[in-house]
């Protein structure tokens, strides 16, 4: 995986490897490092653009054309917690248990996030699940703002412009009616061969977006300065075309 896709590492070091995501997490609050002068030509605040959503909204392809076209690094956020959602499945535990997915939280490791099997109804779940729970989030939350960090960044997820990048120059908030959410993960699950009805597929959905919005820590909502696009009618192009005019918008001159 190159630029561009959830590899690359924030700090020029193991990302998520070598001692885990607890190598990068502040004792207490306390950052380890101290904040390293910005890369050239890359001022004082690196460019971050948070792409917030619900599942299957189009935030995935939104946030990869805009990383493309700035050159920017991607982070696909959801991944951190499906690989979290899928470690726990792997020892033979709930992802609901706060102890366990807390604890694969903190070992997670950077091939994690190459496993084959992070997505479908069991992998959606799990990491639904682990999701609301605060030490899980607290143990990602370090990694991806280092990666942001480092040389500024498109991350997509939940709480990209509320939690983990509030200051984000660039909030988009991207949206889609149930039903058309539905046919599109339908369509993709099916296009690789699973066998899942479309009420199937809708029922998961709607399940994933009442516990995504619902829980406690970090409810999936948008910023208050967000721009929000619904891509039940506009299509990615659309979407992509006004994105960038807003970013543009927003860059110094
Ligand atoms: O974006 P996704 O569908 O791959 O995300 C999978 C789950 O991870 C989602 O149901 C909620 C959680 N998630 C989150 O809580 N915060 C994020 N920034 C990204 C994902």
């Amino acid at each position: 995986m190159g630029r561009g896709q959830a590899k690359p590492s924030p700090a020029g070091g193991g990302g998520l490897g070598g001692g885990g995501v607890d190598r990068l997490l502040p004792p207490h609050g306390h950052h380890p490092h101290s904040d390293p002068p910005p890369p050239a030509g890359e001022g004082a605040s690196p460019l971050i653009i948070a792409v917030d959503g619900p599942a299957a909204a189009g935030k995935g392809t939104l946030a990869r054309r805009l990383a493309a076209a700035l050159g920017l690094p991607h982070l696909d956020t959801g991944l951190l917690y499906r690989a979290v959602g899928r470690r726990v499945l792997d020892r033979g535990g709930d992802p609901r248990d706060p102890v366990a997915a807390e604890a694969e939280a903190r070992a997670l490791r950077r091939e994690d996030l190459d496993r084959t099997d992070l997505r479908g109804p069991a992998a959606d779940a799990a990491s639904s699940a682990v999701a609301a729970i605060p030490g899980v989030r607290a143990a990602l939350l370090e990694f991806q703002r280092e990666f942001g960090r480092a040389h500024g960044a498109v991350l997509d997820g939940r709480d990209i412009g509320t939690v983990v990048f509030p200051e984000a120059r660039v909030k988009l908030f991207v949206t889609a009616s149930l039903a058309a959410r539905a046919k599109r993960r339908w369509r993709e699950l099916t296009g690789k061969g699973l066998a899942v009805t479309l009420a199937q597929v809708e029922a998961d959905l709607r399940a994933r977006d009442a516990q995504d919005v619902g829980r406690a820590t970090a409810p999936l909502r948008p910023a208050a300065d967000a721009l929000q696009f619904d891509t039940t009618t506009l299509d990615i192009d659309a979407a992509f075309e006004a994105a960038m005019d807003l970013v543009r918008a927003r860059l110094p001159r």
